[in-house]
């Protein structure tokens, strides 16, 4: 028998598929039923600890009545200026010749996005990114082109170029691994940061030094939008970390968010693509892959293929970490 609860629950999601998906959200979230997170906004969503000053730092934009899109750049500048990390920004580890090579990109609440890749010596690829998106008619600038145009735009060439400690570790790792790059466990915390602001509007960016001992030339998928990132406001936002191969293989970020776009909440929509992610690649168990996602209602998921992905989440003026979910149990 059909309870009332059901009754009014099927209804709306009846009516809701009519509507389309954005409406399908708000008919979930009136029957009580399927909706992740509690919707408030702003909402600053990142990846890894990494992500709790980031997030510190957009919320201060976002919390004076800021926009996603500023709030989303500062937030990750935090990241790429702290030298002592080893996955974002110049305190990258370098790839198999010695070389820190920078991938960043952002996207805003219009669909209007810039990316960078295979970038060396720039301190924020992220605003060299942004720069692209509002300066040139183009998304995506590489290597010397995007240096080039990183310097004509009043961005200086840093004076370090790896840090010393990653060259140690670098040194080290020639000796231990015969110049053969791996795609392990570790070494690819990328930090994506997606948010909305007060006024219900969604922004992202990501930025990386990409997978450490990497091929020189190596590009991943975080300056890829629609892997590493992807924004469309009428839906949501997602933003990937871990190998960006595994990610690549399957646009991980732009799947998510027409999940979502399909009637899929955020942590459905992560953990269907985590999902597919792992049917599709057998070599699943021997990787990390984690992924985010907010929605234009305020809600967000979380999911990764193995233990120990963690996100930063800050709403209601609070910033906390938690332990995402995942597959390999
Ligand atoms: N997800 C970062 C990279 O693979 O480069």
């Amino acid at each position: 028998m059909t309870s009332r609860r059901d009754f009014i629950k099927k209804s709306a999601l009846a009516s809701a598929l009519v509507l389309g998906g954005n409406k399908l959200l708000r008919a979930e979230k009136e029957s009580g039923e399927r909706v992740q997170g509690d919707g408030k906004k702003p909402i600053v969503l990142s990846t890894w600890s990494h992500g709790i000053p980031a997030n510190d730092a957009a919320w201060k934009i976002l919390s004076a009545n800021g926009k996603a899109l500023d709030a989303v750049e500062q937030g990750v500048m935090v990241p790429e200026s702290d030298p002592k990390n080893r996955s974002v920004g110049l305190g990258g580890l370098p790839d198999r010749d010695g070389h820190v090579t920078l991938d960043a990109c952002i996207m805003d609440e219009k669909g209007n996005c810039g990316s960078v890749a295979f970038l060396e010596g720039i301190l924020h690829p992220i605003s060299v990114a942004r720069k692209v998106m509002e300066k040139t008619p183009h998304v995506m600038l590489v290597g010397d082109g995007a240096l080039q145009f990183a310097l004509e735009n009043g961005f200086t060439k840093n004076d370090y170029i790896i840090t010393p400690e990653a060259k140690e570790a670098w040194e080290k790792w020639k000796k231990e691994n015969n110049y053969n790059p791996k795609g392990d466990k570790a070494n690819h915390d990328t930090i994506g940061l997606i948010a909305i602001d007060a006024a219900g509007d969604l922004s992202g960016a990501c930025t990386t030094s990409g997978l450490a001992w990497k091929y020189h030339g190596r590009v991943g998928d975080s300056p890829i939008i629609g892997d590493g990132l992807f924004v469309d406001n009428e839906v949501g936002a997602a933003c990937t970390t871990g190998k960006g191969e595994a990610v690549m293989k399957i646009c991980g970020s732009i799947v998510v968010v027409e999940m979502m776009r399909n009637g899929k909440t955020p942590q459905q929509a992560c953990e269907e693509m985590i999902k597919r992610m792992a049917k599709k690649q057998s070599d699943w168990k021997d990787f990390q892959v984690g992924v985010l996602a907010l929605n234009s209602n305020g809600e967000h998921g979380a999911f990764a293929l193995q233990k120990g992905f963690q996100y930063a989440l800050a709403v209601d003026g609070e910033n906390k970490l938690y332990d995402s979910d995942y597959l390999n149990k």
